[in-house]
């Protein structure tokens, strides 16, 4: 039997590409997102378009934390069994401190650090019952640093780098792999308003590198590989009165 993979925030982006290019390498692929129309026409593309493989649209917040093991079980009952999850569901709002937007920074840290550990809770829960499983973070390059504009997002993906690191000590005996990512700009509509977006890639690409890095199950990278490389060793050497010019 074929591989299968669970995607959250796979209605939109970087996990909509993931999951046309993750169906087209021959997986079975589950669809996890709010937005169930969305899947269930994606459910229904993949499946005539690769009519021996599964896919399963799965209605999921993964800021509602209690219901992330359930949809989780119901991925593993449609595609008879689970190999790959990933956290990938994410969300970018304004929130300059103090400026009356702490809803916003709240609910980045819910969806983007909480949702996540929710979503690998879950997996692992079932990779251990299992006796085998991979899980990949899609973290960020802006959690790198605590960049100015977007302090929860930092705060999110920093902290979601952080829990993926004790994951992988916790799981190191146990034939779990772990695979945290850190991409640069990928053309999505999460930043698409943004003024300036060095070295954009299209989402396309990012999914192929995103899919390539996983099949490697490569422990952790930031995509594409360079330049960005060479911005994480940067950015932590930056000086603080230029990073608050970069607003
Ligand atoms: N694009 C980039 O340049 C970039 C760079 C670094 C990291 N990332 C990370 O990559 C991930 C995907 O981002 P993207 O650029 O593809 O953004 P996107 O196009 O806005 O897609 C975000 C996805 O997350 C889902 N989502 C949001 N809140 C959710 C929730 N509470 N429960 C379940 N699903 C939820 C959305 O689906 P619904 O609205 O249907 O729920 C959507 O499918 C995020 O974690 C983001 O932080 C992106």
């Amino acid at each position: 039997m074929g591989k299968s993979i669970l995607i959250t925030g796979a209605s939109s982006g970087i996990g909509y590409a993931l999951s046309y290019e993750m169906a087209r390498r021959g997986y079975s692929v589950g669809l996890a997102a709010r937005r169930i129309e969305i899947l269930e026409k994606m459910r229904d593309e993949l499946s005539s378009l690769y009519p021996d493989q599964k896919f399963t649209a799965i209605q999921l917040d993964v800021a509602e934390y209690e219901s992330v093991p359930a949809a989780m079980q119901k991925t593993v009952d449609e595609l008879q069994g689970l190999d790959i999850v990933v956290a990938n569901a994410g969300v970018a709002r304004s929130e300059n401190i103090g400026k009356g937007k702490f809803v916003n920074s709240a609910r980045t840290i819910e969806t983007n650090l909480t949702g996540a550990m929710a979503t690998v809770d879950a997996a692992v829960s079932y990779f251990l019952e299992k006796g085998s499983g991979h899980i990949v973070g899609i973290s960020s390059v802006a959690g790198l640093r605590g960049m100015p504009g977007s302090s929860a997002y930092s705060t999110s993906k920093a902290g979601l780098s952080l829990y993926f690191e004790a994951l992988r000590a916790e799981v190191y005996f146990k034939n779990i792999d772990v695979t945290i990512l850190h991409p640069g700009f990928i053309d999505t509509p999460l930043n698409n308003m943004l003024p300036t977006r060095p070295f954009l890639i299209p989402v396309e690409k990012g999914a192929k590198l995103i899919a390539s890095m996983i099949e490697k199950k490569v422990k952790s990278s930031t995509v594409p590989v360079f330049p960005w490389n060479i911005f994480s060793f940067l950015i932590k050497l930056l000086p603080v009165n230029i990073l608050a010019r970069m607003k």
